[in-house]
């Protein structure tokens, strides 16, 4: 790590897991959507190993007042995984740009990531990917993934060269069909850009009006995800079974685990062998259990 790295304070990481999942009812009628099931994990592993796959240890959940116990009771303080957890209540889903509004003091300056509870993002090298975004020390990443219906998203279109031009939030007439994923790096200014935002016609602090903040002073950095890559949100029942088959499709043909924290933790160092064969004992009944004890060197 350089000096000019050093002296920042650690990058933080948001998964935002609230919301009122009215595309998955009655299933979140008594439920969080992000604590469905995602074939073998509940769905909120998936986007949480993607921020410890950038390197960011320090992670607060935000969700609704009614969810965020079981939260809690799923991912405990984080030191399962070397990490650190932190909970934090949205009371009602007035936006995703929100978050940083709820979060300034415990951000407390740091640059921070944002991920929505709902995305699940795999790709060639994503650790990569993902690292040399959390580096970054100024300005803001997002990842634009092609998409057959743009117009549920936020949209981004290009100029000739490349350079993003503009992004539209779920436009009737979309001029590309490159959609804003749901991961986000901001740098440090994040916290006094929300909260200049003020909320749009449909009353939610947009996480597309905070990029165009980014976009407008030119420090917007859009990294298209190729035809290797994969970007689903779980958030309607025809995408929530694409995404469980995807994930059991690749786990048993290949053996190898996605959206498992507990292996990203070890693969980063974050815990060791011992460590993760502790974990994986506690579910050595299932296949993930078995895996992660193999992972782990065990016997
Ligand atoms: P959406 O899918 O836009 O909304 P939703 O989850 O409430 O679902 P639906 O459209 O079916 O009613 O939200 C995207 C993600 O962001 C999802 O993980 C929920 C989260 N979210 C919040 O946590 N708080 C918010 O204020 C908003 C708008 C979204």
């Amino acid at each position: 790590m350089t000096n000019a790295q050093s002296s920042h304070p650690p990058r933080k990481g948001i998964v935002l897991a609230g919301g009122s999942g009215t595309r998955l009812h009655p299933m979140t009628l008594a439920s969080s959507k992000q604590m469905l099931p995602v074939y073998d994990k509940p769905m909120i592993y998936y986007p949480l190993s993607t921020l410890m796959l950038a390197g960011i240890r320090d992670i607060m959940v935000i969700s609704t007042p009614q969810d965020l116990p079981q939260f809690r009771r799923l991912l405990g303080d984080g030191s399962q995984y070397g990490v650190s957890f932190s909970y934090r209540e949205q009371p009602t889903p007035d936006g995703i740009a929100q978050a940083f509004i709820i979060a300034e003091d415990w951000i407390d300056g740091a640059s921070c990531a944002l991920i929505l509870g709902d995305n699940l993002i795999f790709a060639d090298h994503l650790a990569q990917i993902l690292q040399k975004s959390a580096r970054l020390e100024h300005g803001a990443t997002v990842f634009a993934y092609q998409v057959r219906d743009p117009e549920r998203y936020g949209v981004v279109s290009f100029a000739p060269d490349g350079t993003a031009m503009d992004i539209v939030e779920k436009p009737r007439s979309p001029l590309s069909n490159w959609a804003v994923t749901g991961l986000y790096f901001y740098d440090a200014r994040v916290c006094e850009f929300a909260s200049r935002l003020a909320p749009s016609p449909r009353g939610e602090l947009e996480i597309t009006d905070l990029n165009m903040i980014y976009l407008q002073e030119r420090s917007l950095r859009v990294e298209p995800l190729g035809r290797g890559c994969a970007w689903l949100d779980a958030g309607m029942p025809d995408s929530l079974i694409q995404a469980g088959t995807f994930v059991q499709t690749i786990q048993s043909r290949q053996g190898m685990l996605i959206g498992s924290p507990a292996e990203v933790a070890f693969r980063m160092g974050y815990i060791d062998a011992e460590q993760l064969r502790h974990w994986a004992g506690r579910m050595i009944k299932t296949e993930l259990g078995r895996t992660l004890y193999a992972i782990a060197g065990g016997q």
